[in-house]
């Protein structure tokens, strides 16, 4: 059944049409063009659709889109700044060399995101768990840590809690 839906992506307003059984990351792909939201095994297993929700980390794929009515969506495309440039996390995955194939990135880069919103300071034993529900299957997970722990170091500096 079609239900129109009001929800926030990236700050932008939209309201849309959707089938009551579509999952958001085809409402982000298929009708928004955000195409950093990757589908990967599409079960809530590999963290590969992560995108946020009011500030939270979701599997996209097993999150329906009736469910995002009034909320805030977040994807890697809404990270980049006024003149299109990268965020300071990605350029942590960039100048760690975190990413290959880059297929799990933007998932990583989005719970990065809500790691680093929570301003705690988390040592590497700690964003490994928190990083847990995301598979990469290129880089052996130890140069994604190094930018997480980069980029948590680095607010934590800034923000100095
Ligand atoms: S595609 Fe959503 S968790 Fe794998
Ligand atoms: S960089 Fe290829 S799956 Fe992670």
């Amino acid at each position: 059944m079609l239900k129109v839906i009001n929800l926030t992506v990236n700050g932008k307003a939209h309201e849309l049409a959707v089938d009551d059984r579509e999952a958001l990351v085809d409402t982000l792909r298929n009708r928004l063009g955000l195409t950093s939201v990757k589908k990967g095994c599409e079960v809530g297993e590999c963290g590969a659709c992560t995108v946020l929700v009011n500030g939270e980390a979701m599997d996209s794929c097993i999150y329906l889109t009736v469910w995002a009515e009034g909320k805030n969506i977040m994807t890697v495309e809404g990270l980049k700044g006024p003149n299109g440039e990268l965020s300071p996390i990605q350029k942590a995955f960039i100048e760690e060399a975190a990413v290959q194939c880059g297929f799990c990135t933007p998932g990583l880069i989005m719970t990065a995101v809500e790691i680093v919103g929570t301003g705690k300071k988390y040592n590497r034993d700690e964003l490994r768990k928190l990083i847990s529900g995301h598979l990469c299957r290129c880089t052996g997970y130890e140069n994604i840590l190094n930018a997480m722990e980069r980029i948590v170091d680095e607010t934590y500096k800034v923000v100095g809690k």
